[in-house]
């Protein structure tokens, strides 16, 4: 392993429990690991776990910001574990928790896809258009405006990492709040020429409480988007249109 040039030693406290495990119990467990030049924390859980503790639960897939499997709470924020640089912790120490808002599947791995699956059912996550069934395989494909294209491009770009659910008040009140993912998937299904639900239609999903209604508008999700999607624009924008729906 190459040292870091001031051969610093970092202290991890990590949240350790196995819910499978009969009579386990949760606990805070510190593991210590020489620093090297680059060290994410995602590098530096890889040591830990082919070094010190081959049973450490973590998830991770890309190791590149693109697949949103190893979030966790990081020194009190939700973040990924792949794109943080251990040298921006100065004093060397970090914590690491599971992102709450999420079933526990041990230490700190979640469980995001029951969360994800439940959410993508509620809101839709599919251009809905019933003329569709009607058109031949044969026809040219609808054109789109480019920028159009370009600001629904912008929300794609969400990982479903679950930063944004964990770093919620109203979720961790209220858990059949949608949540800023849902958010984020309505408003970019709502700017989809290609979808035709309407503003009614919509109102449906996100008209209450438990959706637009409920937000707080604190901004943890804006806070803490790794992808830095625009929580607030598209929040407001939301809202100002269910509350122009006539019902
Ligand atoms: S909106 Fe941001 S924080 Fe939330 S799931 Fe998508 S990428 Fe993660
Ligand atoms: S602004 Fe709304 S969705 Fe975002 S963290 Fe606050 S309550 Fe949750
Ligand atoms: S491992 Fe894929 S986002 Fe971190």
């Amino acid at each position: 392993m190459i040292q870091a040039k001031d051969g610093r030693t970092l202290k991890f406290h990590i949240f350790r429990y196995n819910p499978q495990l009969e009579g386990d119990e949760p606990k805070m467990v510190t593991y210590e690991v020489k620093e090297a030049p680059g060290m994410t924390v995602f590098i530096a859980l890889n040591e830990i776990r082919e070094q010190q503790d081959r049973s450490l639960q973590y998830d991770f897939v890309c190791r590149a910001g693109i697949c949103g499997s190893c979030g966790m709470i990081i020194n009190g924020k939700p973040d990924l574990a792949c794109r943080t640089l251990t040298s921006k912790f100065k004093n060397g120490e970090i914590t690491l928790l599971p992102l709450p808002g999420f079933d526990l599947i041990g230490d700190l791995s979640v469980n995001t896809g029951t969360f994800n699956r439940a959410m993508s059912e509620r809101v839709g996550t599919w251009i809905h258009d019933e003329q569709a069934a009607e058109k031949s395989l044969d026809e040219l494909e609808e054109r789109m405006d480019p920028d159009l294209a370009d600001e629904i491009y912008e929300l794609d770009r969400c990982i479903e990492c679950g930063c944004c659910i964990a770093a919620c008040a109203t979720k961790r009140m209220r858990d059949d709040f949608l949540g800023a993912m849902g958010f984020m998937k309505v408003a970019r299904f709502h700017m989809d020429s290609r979808d035709k639900r309407s503003d009614a239609a919509w109102y449906e999903i996100i008209g209450n409480d438990e959706g637009v209604f409920g937000c707080m508008t604190l901004l943890g999700c804006e806070d803490n988007c790794p992808k830095d999607l625009p929580h607030q624009t598209k929040i407001a924008f939301l809202r100002r249109k269910m509350v122009g729906v006539k019902v």
